[in-house]
């Protein structure tokens, strides 16, 4: 072991780096007072201020340094610039002053608790997946009213749950569904604010696991049976019929999918005035991409001109779900390098961090920028792997990068706010990374690294056998 400042005993820390008493202490969320960093809203850009920048040879979260993190919290460590998640969000929503509009925050990019309670403060509704999604945003203080429900397959008990908070909309996504939320309500005595989601059919250009709006896909229902379906849905006491909804996919990094996606839908939202179904919003969904490595990521000024082309003369309420646009850039992986090994035909880096804390190099073959914390002079660079210590070859952050470490050196691992926790596990036994905020020069605990203990707390052994 190296690397790894005190190794703790295994029923506490094994496996994790550096366990501190911080990480052993609550999360300190609640008084993050949003409005002292709330940055001027700025002008338009291709996405979010990173909030991470290097100062005096070191690269600093806001205004503190990541080696004091590492040292205060230890690695990995998932740490979040509060004023970029903050302008980020600002930006996205004042892109469409003027228009009657909710972004509603797809959580599934980051659920947790201190980065939905930011959201919530700033006004923003969640776009939510489940019922753990909605009892996430209770508890972080969020308005129910202002949630909607996405997801192929709702469970009757998650209807319920959503039913009984009084969320804005369920975005139906089958004939079935339909069928069972009307159940439900009818059962409950209320009566279900629903849209459909509909399956435009159109290419969103991104790669294949995250298009969801093609014909093929199992999300929403086709243009051609919408219509029925919102006959059917009419006629129903228990439901209310409210509005209409796509998302055709995620890191979508052009606008033709979206004019095209949104043209359809709004030819069906006519169709259906003209026999007497008005609805009153029309929800684009989310998949605005952002820039990993070299992406030109569609600008939010863009956009928004889109929209209000598209919008001109109409009256429904615009609703937008963006997840990675939000939280992508505002987060980095913080990890120490435990061991360098030269290999005949590849070096490696083996950090901390692995592909239980950041799946998506391995799950997608995405790229994420490497950075040192500090860095070294660039003649002592050598191509590595930036690899994880799980016993998997698929195990690794980034491929063939020219970096010049040593061991016990930190590396930010970019763009890390999105889909990073998120999608992470105990693969291997590793307990999950501890998560951090900064606000200025204040870095805030928002989530303790997990105990090995903690890992084993909902097994059972096997019942003793008798003799
Ligand atoms: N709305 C719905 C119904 C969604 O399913 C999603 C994402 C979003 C909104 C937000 O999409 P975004 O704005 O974040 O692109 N794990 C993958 C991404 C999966 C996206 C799933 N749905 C990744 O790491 O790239």
């Amino acid at each position: 072991m190296r690397h790894q400042g005190a190794a703790a005993p295994c029923a506490e820390g094994c496996g994790d780096d550096t366990t501190t008493a911080a990480d052993r202490q609550s999360g300190n969320t609640a008084d993050n007072d949003v409005t002292r960093t709330a940055a001027a809203v700025v002008g338009d850009r291709p996405h979010a201020v990173s909030g991470f920048e290097y100062v005096d040879g070191e690269l600093h979260a806001e205004d503190v340094p990541l080696s004091k993190v590492a040292d205060e919290f230890g690695t990995p460590c998932y740490v979040y610039s509060q004023d970029s998640l903050t302008t980020a969000y600002r930006t996205y929503d004042a892109a469409f002053d003027g228009l009657p509009h909710l972004v509603c925050y797809a959580m599934k990019a980051n659920p947790t608790l201190a980065i939905l309670d930011l959201f919530a403060r700033l006004g923003s509704g969640f776009d939510i997946v489940s019922g753990g999604e909605l009892a996430r945003v209770i508890a972080a203080g969020g308005d129910c009213r202002k949630i909607v429900f996405s997801g192929v397959g709702k469970s009757d008990a998650e209807m319920e749950a959503a039913l009984a908070a009084g969320i804005l909309c369920f975005n139906v996504e089958s004939a079935s569904e339909l069928e069972h939320l009307a159940a439900v309500a009818a059962r409950t005595g209320l009566r279900a604010p629903i849209s459909f989601r509909v399956n435009p059919d159109v290419d969103p250009l991104t790669h294949p696991y995250i298009a969801t709006g093609l014909k093929e896909s199992k999300f929403g229902v086709a243009l051609a049976d919408a219509h029925a379906l919102y006959r059917r849905a009419a006629q129903m006491p228990s439901i209310a019929v409210r509005g209409i909804d796509m998302h055709i996919g995620s890191q979508i990094t052009e606008l033709a999918p979206y004019r095209e996606a949104a043209s359809r839908m709004l030819a069906l939202v006519d169709e259906l005035a003209a026999e007497g179904i008005t609805l009153e919003h029309v929800d684009l969904g989310g998949g605005l991409g952002i820039r990993y490595r070299d992406e030109v990521p569609v600008t939010l000024a863009a956009y928004a001109t889109m929209v209000r082309a598209l919008f001109a003369g109409r009256r429904e309420r615009l609703l937008f779900e963006p997840g990675r646009r939000l939280v992508g850039d505002a987060g980095v992986l913080l990890t120490r390098v435990r061991v360098v090994k030269p290999g005949a035909s590849r070096n490696f880096a083996v950090v901390d961090a692995a592909m239980n804390d950041l799946l998506r190099p391995s799950l997608y073959d995405a790229w994420h920028a490497v950075d040192p914390v500090r860095a070294r002079g660039s003649d002592a660079a050598r191509h590595f792997d930036v690899v994880g210590p799980i016993c998997e070859s698929g195990d690794f952050l980034a491929l063939d990068r020219e970096l010049a470490i040593a061991e016990g050196d930190l590396l930010a691992v970019r763009t890390a706010g999105a889909y990073a926790m998120a999608m992470s596990s105990n693969y291997n036994a590793r307990p999950r990374a501890c998560e951090v905020l900064v606000d200025g020069a204040s870095a805030h605990l928002i989530r303790r690294r997990e105990t090995v203990a903690e890992l084993h707390a909902h097994e059972l052994r096997l019942p003793t056998r008798p003799h």
